[in-house]
């Protein structure tokens, strides 16, 4: 029974996978590419690039960007405000619903307050970061944040691009104006990384970024965006007679290969698999780290070990900082315990690995609760999983598919 389903199971889960991965086009659009179309919104545009906002936009499946122009970007930018607080400002400006121009005119009781990303993100406090909309007579559309008393600062002028229900892009007359969204930002460079790792059950790996030296390599790559991998305390400690006989060097190498030099949110790391460069990437090939989904959870591969991430700390773009089970043990580093028994049998080859893990998924699937999860609310997934060997894989692919839906 064992073999025939096997044989079914690798071209069905490739025909899943090819269909959840036209999801994910289907679903994208560019922020930067539908503003590029229209040249009187290119500063504001460069600054949706420049904040990261851009992405963050991209990465939504639903939302409406409430575009201005060069001359209201002008206002904006004459008050000097950092970056961090343009970011601030900007993300005001996109709603994080659709509001299609007709749904623009159709509002119930002609008023309605909608979260911005502002809001979404969690920096406003109250209900700052809520914007007003508002029918006026004449068939006028105005908007206003909702911490501005009641003043409606800008018009709807006109749509620049919608795709129903995932984006639209609007102009508006002037900047909505937000007491809150405009004061003073702290610089994320400015972040105290170990004191937020010490804070929240990171305190062995705080230290060892300190001791070492490593520390200021992560803190330099904050304001361009980075990740950071944090083992957990107890795992730190455990680690440390190994840790003691690496040379100061290696020590340095190691702690660097738990920071990758780009911010990539969980959601990102859930939808994309594939080898990445770290902070102690030195060459092709080297001090590389592997991303692999695993249902419901993202892990880390090295040659060595594989890690899951258990945790966030901090996900504040350009900085997320997420809390691990495992020490990431290089190759270049470890090389000696890759032929070591490791706890976890690993496919020699390739081809193999996929039927191979599929038809050990029952067995498997014990310690992956979440992913099951998600499997069991997919009403009409019962009998692909049957067929499946109720394997895992149906659930990696669901969970993408999920992934992309609610990204
Ligand atoms: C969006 O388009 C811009 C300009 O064409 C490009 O640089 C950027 O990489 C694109 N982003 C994504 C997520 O495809
Ligand atoms: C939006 O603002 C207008 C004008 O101040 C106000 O009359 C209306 O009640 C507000 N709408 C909501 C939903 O708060
Ligand atoms: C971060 O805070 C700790 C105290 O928790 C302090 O010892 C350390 O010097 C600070 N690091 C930076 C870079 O400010
Ligand atoms: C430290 O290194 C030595 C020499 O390479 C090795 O024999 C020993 O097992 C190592 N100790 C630990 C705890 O890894």
């Amino acid at each position: 029974m064992a073999l025939p389903t096997a044989t079914v199971s690798l071209p069905l889960f490739l025909l899943l996978l090819l269909l959840s991965t036209s999801l994910t086009t289907i679903n994208a659009f560019n922020i930067t590419r539908i503003l590029a179309k229209h040249p009187e919104f290119s500063t504001f545009n460069h600054y949706l690039t420049t904040t990261h906002l851009a992405d963050e936009i991209n990465r939504r499946n639903t939302i409406t960007v409430l575009a201005l122009n060069n001359a209201a970007m002008s206002s904006i930018l004459s008050k000097q405000l950092s970056l961090y607080t343009l970011k601030n400002v900007l993300s005001l400006h996109v709603l994080v619903d659709y509001f299609g121009s007709r749904k623009l005119h159709q509002i119930t009781d002609g008023s309605t307050l909608t979260a911005s990303m502002f809001q979404a993100t969690g920096t406003a406090s109250g209900t700052s970061g809520y914007v007003n909309i508002t029918d006026l007579k004449g068939g006028k559309v105005g908007f206003g944040a909702e911490d501005n008393n009641g003043k409606l600062d800008a018009t709807y002028v006109k749509s620049l691009e919608e795709l129903p229900y995932k984006i639209a892009v609007l102009q508006i007359s002037q900047p909505l104006n937000s007491a809150e969204a405009e004061a003073p930002t702290a610089a994320p460079s400015s972040l105290n990384l170990t004191e937020i790792m010490r804070n929240q059950g990171c305190k062995a790996f705080a230290d060892l970024l300190e001791s070492s030296g490593a520390e200021s390599t992560f803190k330099e790559n904050i304001d361009g965006g980075l990740t950071v991998f944090c083992p957990i305390d107890s795992v730190v400690n455990s680690f440390m007679p190994k840790y003691k006989n690496l040379t100061a060097a290696q020590k340095v190498s190691l702690l660097l290969f738990h920071g990758l030099p780009i911010y990539q949110s969980l959601q990102t790391l859930k939808s994309s698999n594939g080898v990445v460069n770290t902070l102690a990437t030195d060459g092709a090939n080297k001090y590389d780290l592997t991303i692999q989904n695993d249902g419901e959870d993202v892990t880390l591969k090295t040659k060595v070990v594989t890690a899951k991430i258990v945790g966030t700390l901090k996900d504040e773009e350009p900085l997320v900082v997420f809390k691990i089970d495992k020490m990431l043990l290089p190759r270049e580093l470890f090389k000696a315990e890759v032929e070591a028994p490791a706890p976890a049998p690993t496919p020699t080859k390739k081809s193999k690995a996929k039927s191979k893990k599929a038809a050990a998924a029952p067995a498997d699937d014990a310690d992956a609760p979440s992913g099951d999860d998600v499997a069991d609310q997919t009403a009409d997934n019962n009998g692909v999983g049957g067929l499946m060997n109720g394997g895992r894989w149906v659930t990696v692919v669901f969970s993408m598919c999920f992934g992309v839906l609610f990204m």
